[in-house]
């Protein structure tokens, strides 16, 4: 199906390690693992992204289950996580909670690079802090786990959306300045113009682009409060020494920010740009359901990370490949095999009984270092042939210790 993909091995590998750094990160600055389902009740989605988002609008996998109940495959988490956290009250011992919940999102989309229709994403909240402290915490994280995976030209963008209080008037001059270009608006602008003007700065059409290059900007309406916060979110982003830029046209596609938001944006991506991407919710847990308590969180696209990661090679062939002729030394590799593999030394047989240059040949096709050489001769002799492939160089084991004699010098250590 387009926009769907098998994740393949080795690249598979890949995903384990990012999503295992992603783990070790969070963890250290003392984030916790949610899993929430995959499928949830539409509306959830319709009232907390919004709407009039492109995503409600038209890229949800809505369907009628069989007892005619409406459900949605998730597009996103952080609607998922608020509900959990208000359904589970998360909030009653503190309301400071740290989530991360790591899986694959569905969205409708036209499939292109780095747009699919099953992505998956890293996804980070934090609940119950308002201070802006954490706003700059959240992103100096995501930049650490960035850098740390190797992922370079990433450029941090931070904007403020503000809050209903100042964006609703800065919403009907919005709105002013578009009727005043209505004519050269396209059509999905002109309708969405009423309820959601600024996604207009979004519209990818030549003619609205520019147009919104004159429109006003939120920056300058933001009231007190508002403008306090994002001048200490970026004063505590430079106290982080976290690079950043200012984005004053940066919208996102989700309706629940309030205040901070901010993506990371890598110029090799082209259109599809942003890596990963977040911000505050602070009406969101309240609009769901629940009590007064705000958020913050970011999302990172993992196809769009792997495509800006260098592509260094990933062997995922074994270590050793024992070649063994004969029935008692075809026990004996079969069971050293086993053992080895327990301990962590990734080791392949020849399940099939070829002659002993063919299996020297399968020993190279899968990229073995080593290739340990168990025949008769070497069961009476008492020492098998170790060759390390790499090197072409060959020597002699006793058979009485291989499994430690293994482990030493494919591992560098005693078992
Ligand atoms: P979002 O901007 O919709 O935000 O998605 C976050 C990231 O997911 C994007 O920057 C992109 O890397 C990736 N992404 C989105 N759609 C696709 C797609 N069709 N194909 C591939 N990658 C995609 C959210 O989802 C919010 N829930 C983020 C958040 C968490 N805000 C607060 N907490």
């Amino acid at each position: 199906m387009r926009g769907f993909s098998d994740i393949l091995p080795p690249a598979s590998r890949r995903w384990g390690m990012l999503e295992e750094r992603a783990r070790e990160v969070l963890g250290g600055f003392g984030f916790s693992e949610i899993r929430v389902p995959i499928l949830e009740r539409a509306e959830l989605f319709s009232r907390g992204i919004g709407e009039e988002t492109d995503i409600v609008e038209k890229e949800m996998y809505t369907f009628e289950d069989r007892s005619g109940d409406c459900i949605t495959m998730r597009p996103e988490a952080t609607a998922s996580m608020v509900r959990a956290y208000i359904e589970h009250k998360l909030y009653a011992a503190d309301p400071l909670v740290k989530l991360y919940s790591i899986g694959p999102m569905f969205r409708h989309e036209r499939p292109q690079k780095g747009r699919h229709r099953q992505f998956h994403q890293v996804n980070v909240e934090v609940f119950g802090v308002s201070q802006p402290m954490i706003d700059a915490e959240i992103m100096a994280i995501l930049m650490h786990y960035l850098s740390l995976v190797g992922a370079a030209g990433c450029r941090l963008q931070v904007n403020s959306l503000g809050c209903p209080n100042c964006r609703l008037p800065y919403k009907e001059i919005l709105r002013a300045f578009l009727k005043n270009h209505l004519p050269r608006l396209c059509e999905d602008c002109r309708r969405r113009m009423e309820r959601n003007p600024l996604r207009a700065f979004d519209c990818k059409v030549p003619g609205c682009r520019e147009i919104m290059s004159e429109a006003p900007l939120i920056s300058a309406y933001l009231c007190a409060p508002c403008a306090e916060h994002f001048a200490a979110v970026r004063s505590y982003l430079e106290t982080l020494e976290i690079a950043y830029e200012v984005n004053p046209r940066m919208v996102r596609g989700l309706d629940y920010y309030t205040k901070t938001a901010f993506e990371v944006v890598a110029g090799e991506l082209g259109a599809q740009n942003a890596v990963a991407a977040g911000g505050r919710y602070d009406q969101l847990v309240a609009a769901l359901g629940g009590p007064d308590i705000p958020g913050i969180g970011f999302a990172i696209g993992m196809e769009r990370l792997l495509l800006i990661l260098p592509d260094e090679p990933l062997s995922s062939g074994p270590s050793l490949f024992i070649a063994a002729l004969g029935e008692g030394p075809r026990r004996e590799a079969f069971s050293l095999s086993y053992k080895l593999n327990r301990a962590g030394v990734r080791t392949l047989i020849d399940y099939e009984g070829r002659g002993l240059k063919a299996q020297m040949r399968r020993a190279d096709k899968f990229g073995a270092r080593y290739a340990l050489i168990l025949g008769e001769e070497e069961q009476r002799t008492g020492q098998a042939i170790l060759r390390d492939m790499k090197e072409k160089k060959q020597e002699e084991i006793p058979l009485s210790s291989i499994f430690e004699e293994i482990i030493r010098r494919v591992k560098g250590r005693s078992p």
